[in-house]
């Protein structure tokens, strides 16, 4: 079973994805993690990235693989460089091309076919699970989302420029929404939650309500 999270950077998928499934009993699959790993690996191993297809061998040749909280490409833990700003702002490459992202769309079903999953990331409830048991569009207002940004990243011990990151918030989400294939985009059947004025524990007793009256509605189990 997966329950599917979608929504901008920023909207509080990551830290609401774990806590929904650490209360439901499911696993969890950040996606996004898997965009960073093959950037990542072709800043590591000095693939360009206008050379589309030996970005396409790199994502199809490297083994990505999760451990509750650790990525690993090829073996080697990347959880804390994938998360670096050069890797963030480089993204783009990676995302956009269609033939990667149907590779790690791949990976994405084969991981969330071993059990119940909640996925989060942009195209989890339109294109990598248009069945997904329940869906969910996180959103939050430009500036609450550029705070929440810049906490994580004094907590990841970076340094925060706040005007640097309301403006790389604006080049990700038009990315985000102009993307060629796989864009940020509502599913028609989505649950849209606001966060805004909302802790973390208020989205995820909200989220909780809500997967749990549809699995009595359903009658399906975890
Ligand atoms: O979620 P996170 O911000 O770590 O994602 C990193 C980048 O990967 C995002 O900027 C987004 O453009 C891309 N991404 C994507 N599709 C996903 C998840 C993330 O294109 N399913």
């Amino acid at each position: 079973m997966v329950i599917a999270i979608d929504g901008p950077a920023g909207a509080g998928k990551s830290t609401v994805t774990r806590r929904l499934a650490q209360r439901l009993g499911f696993a969890f699959l950040d996606t996004g993690a898997m965009y960073r790993a093959v950037t990542w690996a072709a800043i590591d191993r000095g693939v360009q990235f206008d050379d589309g297809d030996a970005l396409l061998a790199l994502a199809q040749a490297i083994d990505i693989r999760f451990d509750g909280e650790s990525v690993f490409v090829d073996g080697v833990d990347a959880s804390v460089q994938i998360r670096d700003p050069l890797v963030t702002r480089s993204i783009v490459h990676v995302a956009d091309h269609a033939e990667i992202r149907s590779r790690l769309v791949g990976l994405q079903r084969q991981i969330a076919s071993t059990g119940n999953f909640v996925c989060e990331g942009r195209d989890q409830g339109t294109i990598a699970f248009p069945d997904a048991f329940l869906k969910i569009f996180l959103t939050a207002s430009p500036q609450f989302r550029a705070i929440r940004r810049a906490d994580q990243m004094k907590a990841a011990g970076q340094y925060v420029d706040f005007d640097q990151v309301i403006a790389d918030q604006k080049i990700r989400d038009q990315q985000d929404v102009n993307r060629p294939v796989g864009k940020l985009v509502r599913a028609a059947d989505a649950v849209e939650v606001d966060t805004d004025n909302k802790s973390i524990d208020q989205v995820v007793a909200e989220l909780v309500q809500l997967a749990e009256s549809r699995i009595k509605t359903t009658g399906q189990g975890s």
